[in-house]
């Protein structure tokens, strides 16, 4: 499906509603060039899952993690994993694999969500739901994902 948002705040509330359809375990894979809304989808998202603390792009860090109390879909979700591979050129998958995060993909109590996620698509779940994100000129992002929800408003 697809979506058009013409603000970085409806791109937050798109992923906080999308955090109300995804459950413990599910790998999200996220598209898209540079500045076109990545990591702003993942505040959103992140808000949906009770995080508190502020999401900021992982710099240097390819990794961070953020941990919910609240609980979503009665799923066992506890901790967000928000991965973002811009940096990653050589040996992708010695890396991925030297992070440990084959371990917690797919876990009832993880959520994963990856930016630059074509770098390793060999690597990823096939129940993977992918996000694309294309800046459409000025404020408007395409948001088209591989789910069919979240198809009204
Ligand atoms: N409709 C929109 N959706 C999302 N962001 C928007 C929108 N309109 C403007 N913006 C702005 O575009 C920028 C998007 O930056 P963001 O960090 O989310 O991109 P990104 O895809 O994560 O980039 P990178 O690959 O560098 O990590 C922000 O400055 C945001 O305010
Ligand atoms: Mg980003």
């Amino acid at each position: 499906m697809e979506v058009l948002t013409k603000s970085a705040e409806e791109t937050k509330k798109f992923g906080e509603k999308f955090a109300h359809q995804i459950t413990g375990g599910s790998v999200l894979a996220l598209v898209g060039n540079l500045g076109s809304g990545k990591t702003t989808f993942i505040q959103g998202l992140a808000r949906g899952l009770g995080i508190k603390r502020a999401v900021i792009s992982p710099t240097f860090i390819l990794m961070r993690e953020y941990e919910s109390k609240v609980k979503i879909q009665s799923s066992k979700f506890k901790t967000l994993y928000h991965i973002d591979l811009y940096r990653l050129e050589e040996d992708v998958e010695r890396e991925w694999i030297g992070l440990g995060i084959q371990d917690i993909l797919g876990k009832n109590d993880t959520i994963v969500v990856i930016e630059w996620a074509e770098k390793v698509k060999e690597l990823l779940p096939k129940n993977t739901i992918w996000v694309k994100f294309e800046n459409v000129g000025g404020d408007n992002r395409k948001i088209v994902t591989t789910r069919n929800w979240l198809t009204s408003n």
